[in-house]
């Protein structure tokens, strides 16, 4: 996918996800004055969503991608509204900041364990996890957030079920992976390095009619991410069918429903830095 493309397909994504991601941005219940590291930030969004719930945090992003970090600072910093913020280039397998620098790190779908050809930073997570230790300040928080589920099909859940069980929808964990890198995991990776008081919570966002034209856009990039390349793994039948409710030139395109409703979820995973 080009530079451009995956900026867009942020943007869609992105607003989709926003609810859930605001209420465990809310969750957080961050104390004014808060150093936060954004990592990796990708388009900026939460960096955003941060910092309206928390004026009076500093929040720097950082992210491997050049482009993604200018995208995101021309967003924040260009409408001239928000300022405490900064940008860096960076790779997450080497944080370049100093001990006890921040009071949260906020990691959104950032540490999924696989190959870097798929846009994974590593094939496990506990180094930069203990990079991250190292950054954060004795009693600051680590927030590790997952995509953990979707709905997007509604009134076809044996379809949903047989895509959902491919290796498409379940990248990067594949047959060969450890039980112990899936992302629901993350508890474990938490114990391991170090972490105290570690709690999860589920937030969903829920997605129905009338779909605006952006939210069309986000849904049918979600279908191709997740089973566009499933055709494989699944039967005729059922690829016939699925290629025909997501056609958005067919009659029985899902997204011109008009009762339309979907979900999905992010699972939020935070630890206590004891020092
Ligand atoms: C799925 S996006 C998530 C962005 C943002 N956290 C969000 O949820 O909208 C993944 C991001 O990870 C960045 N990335 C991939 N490998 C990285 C690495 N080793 N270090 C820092 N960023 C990395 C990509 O450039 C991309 O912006």
């Amino acid at each position: 996918m080009d530079a451009n493309q995956y900026i867009k397909t942020l943007e869609r994504t992105g607003r989709l996800s926003e609810p859930a991601i605001r209420n465990a941005i809310k969750a957080l219940g961050l104390p004014e004055g808060s150093k936060v590291l954004d990592v990796p930030c990708g388009a900026g969004n939460h960096m955003q969503w941060l910092l309206e719930a928390y004026p009076k945090i500093h929040v720097t992003g950082v992210d491997i991608a050049k482009n993604h970090i200018e995208y995101a600072k021309n967003k924040l910093l260009g409408a001239g509204k928000i300022s405490s913020c900064d940008f860096l280039p960076g790779d997450m397998n080497k944080l370049d900041f100093a001990d006890n620098t921040f009071d949260l790190i906020w990691c959104c779908d950032g540490l999924w364990p696989g190959p870097k050809e798929m846009g994974c930073p590593a094939e496990e997570p506990y180094h930069i996890l203990n990079d991250m230790v190292r950054i954060t300040k004795k009693g600051g928080i680590i927030a590790i957030l997952f995509w953990s589920s979707q709905k997007l099909l509604p009134g076809y859940p044996f379809l949903e079920a047989s895509l959902n069980a491919t290796k498409s929808a379940i990248v990067p964990f594949n047959s060969e992976t450890k039980p112990e890198l899936h992302i629901m995991c993350t508890s474990n990776w938490m114990q391991k390095s170090g972490l105290k008081n570690i709690w999860a919570k589920t937030f969903a966002a829920d997605i129905q009619a009338p779909l605006s034209k952006q939210e069309k856009e986000g849904l049918k990039m979600l279908f191709d991410m997740f089973w566009a390349r499933a055709e494989q793994e699944v039967s005729r039948k059922v690829w016939k069918e699925y290629k025909k409710i997501t056609n958005p030139d067919s009659k029985e395109y899902i997204l011109n429903n008009e009762g339309y409703t979907g979900l999905l979820t992010y699972t939020m995973f935070i630890g206590e830095v004891s020092k």
